[in-house]
């Protein structure tokens, strides 16, 4: 099964507050949801192989570490997922960058696809799927299971917040992708929306309604 790691730092907690806070403005949702994808990056990124390498200092040889040829790729779900891209780009600006256009069916709540883009190269990369929201988990497993149909084999997924029905359904479908959120919250409503949650996280991203 896959591991869920609730990202807890003091400093994602504190910037998460003011994201679910209904006040914040639309501004301050964006450039809060981009520090956070920042944090997050840091540690979705910490059990990446490392490779010895000889560095010349000015006055000795020095044995080193970086991070090996593995490379990344990022997979926000639009639209909310975009908002978390910038934030995880500053630290690992070579990544690639594929698109998964879901949007959530009001009525049956299932996730419909209307765009697909992805890197040449995507099943040689370790993926990190982007969906700010962790629902019922239907947008989360269909942007995987578009994935692994594509021969995608390495697959990570970052979330703001979690509902326990969406990480429980992603695991049942996905036993080997691991999950990173901010925080697991209480329940889903009957409208399939994360309680507290912070409502609707596109349309807060976008200005949106
Ligand atoms: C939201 C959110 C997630 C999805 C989660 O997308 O951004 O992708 O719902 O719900 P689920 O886990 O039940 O599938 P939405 O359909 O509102 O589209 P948007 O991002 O374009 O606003
Ligand atoms: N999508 C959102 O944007 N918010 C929720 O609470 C659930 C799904």
């Amino acid at each position: 099964m896959g591991k869920v790691y609730v990202c807890d730092h003091p400093l994602i907690q504190h910037k998460l507050t003011y994201i679910r806070e209904e006040k914040t403005t639309t501004k301050d949702f964006r450039e809060l949801v981009d520090e956070v994808a920042t944090l997050m990056a840091y540690e979705i990124t910490r059990d990446i192989p490392l490779e010895k390498v000889q560095v010349k200092t000015p006055v000795a040889m020095a044995e080193c570490r970086i991070i090996s040829g593995r490379m990344l790729g990022l997979i926000p779900i639009l639209r909310a997922g975009l908002g978390m891209v910038d934030g995880i780009l500053k630290l690992i600006p070579a990544a690639k960058v594929g698109h998964v256009g879901l949007y959530r069916d009001p009525e049956t709540l299932q996730p419909v696809e209307y765009y697909l883009k992805l890197p040449t190269d995507v099943q040689e990369r370790l993926l990190i799927v982007i969906d700010p929201m962790l629902a019922t988990g239907g947008s989360a497993n269909a942007a995987i299971e578009a994935l692994k149909k594509r021969g995608c084999t390495q697959i990570k997924l970052m979330c703001l917040i979690a509902a326990p029905e969406g990480v429980q359904a992603v695991q049942k479908a996905h036993p080997d992708v691991d999950i990173y959120v901010a925080a697991i919250d209480d329940h889903l409503n009957d409208h399939g929306y994360i309680i507290p949650g912070l409502g609707d996280a596109g349309d807060r991203l976008f200005g949106t309604k």
